[in-house]
């Protein structure tokens, strides 16, 4: 466990010659992770690196953290300097015999978040057509029919587990719907999801490793059969549109739409349940705050949303990689160096936001958080996720408003460096 920031010295391991200055010029970088204190609260370490370290080299996982509001805005806005490439590898290397197992069906292209341009801007451009505002509105009554069957599966009063409940199988449900994959297939899909997150942004056992890797190509291989036989005989979803736009005129592989579906069918799930998740335990934290928006919901639930993503989102960093030497702050930084831009620390620097520790849902400027990103990468996902977590948040206000959060408040998160949620959040309704 390492929320320590003062390294007496530079660690053995750390042979580049960059990270061994920074390290000397800014002892304050012990930048863990994985460690329990910063798992619970990774804000008070992001405040104190921002003060003490606002560009530093963290050697636990090789990569340079970057803090501040402006820094990180301005690395997303340069794909050129900051390349995308490493957004979906592996923090640490895969073992040989996992490796194996992937080798075996497993053959992801580099389509959205870890392209660069210009191809990225051709995916993009299909990607997004394909997964449009109408496709967004259709989805809206799916959502909300979905929520509500859900919710009407609540007891009457009592405790429940509001991720099992309703985080984890709304977003899931709707994504993979959206996808157009059947009915039938869903818990199927919903268990290879499983963990397969640890295995890019965590730190998993060779063993492990193997498991996951093993689901990895499972729904690989399925998404592979899925377009085969959409393009055999299309319908109404997504991955139709992406077939019809871009197979038929050329613009897009097979190979290529493979990997949009299956990139997206694993984005699209994991961080609403974390951000529905993060937003109600927030709400209830703040009885004054959840009973305002109980009241005033018309009027108070888009800025709820928007702070929520600001004050504790479900994704707190992403990465990049530089394509020449760079200084920032003060700090060399060479060519090849991986960055770890702390999206939960920009979202709380106080030369942005007044009062940044305080959970506001008045705020004026929530919607200028970089959770979603900026730029060319910006989050496909973001009118998705701002839909379902109003849905959510709607039906909860209307049916539980006195609802509170359960008596045990410890939280337990899985241990990676970008995605946080409660992995169980009890509410008492
Ligand atoms: C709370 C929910 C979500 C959060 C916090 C979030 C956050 C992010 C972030 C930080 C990025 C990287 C932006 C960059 O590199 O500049 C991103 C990209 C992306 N997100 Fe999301 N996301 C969420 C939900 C979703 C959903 C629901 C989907 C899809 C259904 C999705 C699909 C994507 C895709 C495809 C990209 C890559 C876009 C590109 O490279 O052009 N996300 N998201």
């Amino acid at each position: 466990m390492t929320t320590t920031l003062r390294e007496p010295t530079v660690p053995p391991g750390v042979t580049c010659p960059f990270a061994r200055a920074a390290i000397e010029a800014a002892p304050a970088t012990t930048y863990d992770p994985f460690g329990d204190v910063f798992l619970q609260d990774p804000y008070a370490l992001f405040s104190r690196l921002r003060t003490e370290a606002p560009v530093a080299y963290a050697p636990a996982i090789d990569m340079w953290t970057v803090t501040d509001y402006d820094d990180v805005d301005a690395i997303f806005k340069d794909p050129q300097t900051f390349s995308a490439a490493i957004a979906q590898s592996p923090l640490d290397p895969i073992a040989p015999e996992a490796q194996r197992i992937l080798s075996d069906g497993f053959r992801p292209l580099a389509v959205m978040s870890n392209l660069d341009p210009p191809d990225h801007a051709r995916i993009k451009w299909h990607t997004s057509r394909a997964f449009s505002a109408r496709r967004i509105s259709k989805m809206e009554d799916v959502v909300r029919e979905r929520a509500t069957a859900l919710v009407d599966a609540f007891p009457a009063s009592g405790e429940i587990d509001l991720v099992s409940a309703l985080a984890f199988p709304l977003p899931a449900v709707t994504i993979f719907k959206m996808i157009g994959f059947p009915d039938a297939d869903m818990d199927l899909l919903k268990s290879w999801c499983g963990n397969r997150l640890v295995m890019t942004w965590g730190r998993t056992t060779p063993e492990e490793q193997q498991r996951i890797a093993r689901q990895m190509v499972s729904y690989f291989t399925y998404c592979e059969a899925f377009v085969r036989t959409r393009a055999a005989e299309p319908a109404d979803d997504l991955t139709s549109d992406l077939l019809a736009t871009g197979l038929e005129d050329g613009t897009l592989s097979h190979a290529e739409i493979v990997s949009i579906i299956y990139g997206l069918s694993f984005a699209g799930h994991e961080n609403i349940t974390n951000m529905i998740a993060n937003t109600v335990r927030r709400l209830l934290e703040h009885p004054q705050t959840w009973a305002a928006l109980v009241a005033d919901r018309a009027r108070l639930l888009p800025n709820t949303i928007e702070e929520a993503l600001r004050f504790d989102s479900s994704n707190i960093a992403w990465r990049r990689v530089t394509t020449r030497p760079v200084t920032l702050r003060g700090v060399e930084i060479p060519k090849g160096a991986r960055i770890l831009v702390l999206l939960g620390a920009a979202n709380h620097d106080p030369r942005k936001y007044a009062d940044p520790e305080t959970f506001d849902i008045e705020r004026p400027d929530a919607r200028s958080h970089l959770a979603f990103g900026k730029g060319i990468h910006y989050c496909l996902g973001a009118a998705l996720t701002r839909l379902e977590l109003g849905i959510v948040l709607e039906l909860l206000t209307d049916r539980y408003p006195a609802m509170t959060l359960g008596a045990n408040r410890t939280y337990a998160y899985t241990p990676n460096v970008v995605f946080r949620g409660p992995t169980t959040l009890r509410v008492v309704l």
